[in-house]
């Protein structure tokens, strides 16, 4: 995403990898409060998911007005997305869309789901590696396939490719583009004079799907009441803050959104997990043996140097990757509150401190059935 991750990256210069906070104050967003969940809880009838009690999904804007609307149950809809990238999706790739597919079935509404076909081809094309429009086209396919694995709810969500659905959302896509200046755009997302065009333009691309009046098969010809609600990773805000500049400015209503942390290599917890490097990555494709082998290989390790010192003094648990992993996937709390204590810094109640083989074998435990349910699905 070039100069558009290289803005996030300048947060990312200590131990513990990114500042959020930081993010929150820069970006103006909204911390997610404990008063917010219990809302959202008492409203729903339903215990919050583990990413919200968590502190994984931490930040939004506006989300107490979708609050709202279910309590008046007023529309609403969810939009996220996805640039197609590599043949198979790997675990990182699946959290918004794990997400999602639990605010759709807690709420009970439409979602659309955005192939950003054209802005792979735009950001990473190259006819002479062979990575052409079509591959991106094909690649976008693929990924759709791992998307709906998900277990979305069918009648009520629409998947779509931007190079297929493009004219369709034109007309939306045109006054977002005519509302933006180039300036703005540059500001936002840091593009230099020798990016190509289509770059500077694809921000109206993304932000289209934020407006009903983008799915008039869905939602009616010219619907500007039915509010959207973006889950997506930190990084994606920049284009939904110039969504939500323009709204008001074409009469549409701004979305609302739900951020997400990054989540972290199988290296370290320093920067996000990257497809393109297969040892740091688990494929939602990889096999039991595959999965075991890796984690034991290069999960990133917070124990202690020696076991001595490991069985005394435990880990450092902010950049131990089982344990981080641990905290997206395993959703008994119980358990996981155990592997703190047992494996994490504190006295030591019972014996020794846990060791690192031991809490690479749990987390190599709790991703083998995610994944293999994922594969039968
Ligand atoms: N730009 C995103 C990516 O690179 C894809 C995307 C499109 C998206 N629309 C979105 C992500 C909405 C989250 C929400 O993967």
């Amino acid at each position: 995403m070039g100069a558009r991750r290289e803005q996030l990256d300048v947060e990312a210069d200590d131990e513990e990898g990114i500042d959020y906070d930081k993010l929150i104050d820069r970006f103006g967003s909204q911390r997610i409060s404990d008063e917010l969940i219990a809302r959202m809880e008492k409203l729903t009838g339903k215990k919050a998911h583990p990413w919200l009690r968590r502190g994984i999904f931490f930040s939004h804007r506006d989300f107490e007005l979708i609050l709202d609307l279910y309590e008046a149950k007023k529309p609403f809809y969810l939009y996220t997305g996805r640039g197609p990238s590599s043949d198979a999706l790997h675990m990182g790739h699946l959290i918004p869309f794990m997400f999602t597919k639990w605010l759709q079935d807690t709420f009970d509404v439409p979602l659309v789901i955005q192939m950003t076909d054209d802005e792979k081809y735009l950001w990473k094309g190259d006819i002479e590696k062979g990575q052409t429009l079509d591959k991106f086209y094909k690649l976008g396919k693929e990924n759709a396939r791992d998307i709906i694995a998900c277990g979305f709810d069918v009648s009520k969500t629409f998947i779509f490719s931007n190079l297929e659905y493009m004219g369709h959302m034109y007309p939306t896509v045109v006054k977002i583009e005519k509302a933006v200046t180039y300036s703005q755009a540059k500001g936002i997302f840091g593009f230099i004079d020798s990016d190509n065009v289509g770059k500077h333009s694809f921000p109206a691309i993304q932000a289209a799907p934020s407006f009903p009046v983008a799915f008039p098969h869905m939602f009616g010809e010219n619907n500007t009441e039915a509010l959207c609600l973006i889950p997506c990773a930190i990084d994606q805000d920049p284009y939904f803050r110039m969504t939500r500049d323009v709204a008001p400015r074409l009469g549409w209503k701004k979305p609302a959104l739900l951020h997400s942390k990054f989540f972290p290599a199988l290296t370290g917890a320093k920067s996000k997990m990257s497809a393109s490097n297969a040892s740091t990555t688990i494929y939602v494709s990889d096999t039991p043996n595959e999965i075991k082998t890796k984690v034991n290989k290069y999960a990133f390790s917070g124990g202690q140097v020696s076991v001595d010192d490991q069985k005394k003094m435990g880990a450092n648990l902010d950049v131990d990757v089982s344990y981080q992993w641990m905290r997206f996937f395993c959703d008994d709390d119980e358990l996981l509150a155990k592997m703190a204590a047992e494996y994490g810094p504190g006295p030591v109640r019972q014996g020794d401190k846990m060791l690192t083989g031991e809490a690479k074998a749990m987390l190599i435990e709790t991703i083998k059935p995610i994944i293999a349910k994922h594969q039968a699905a």
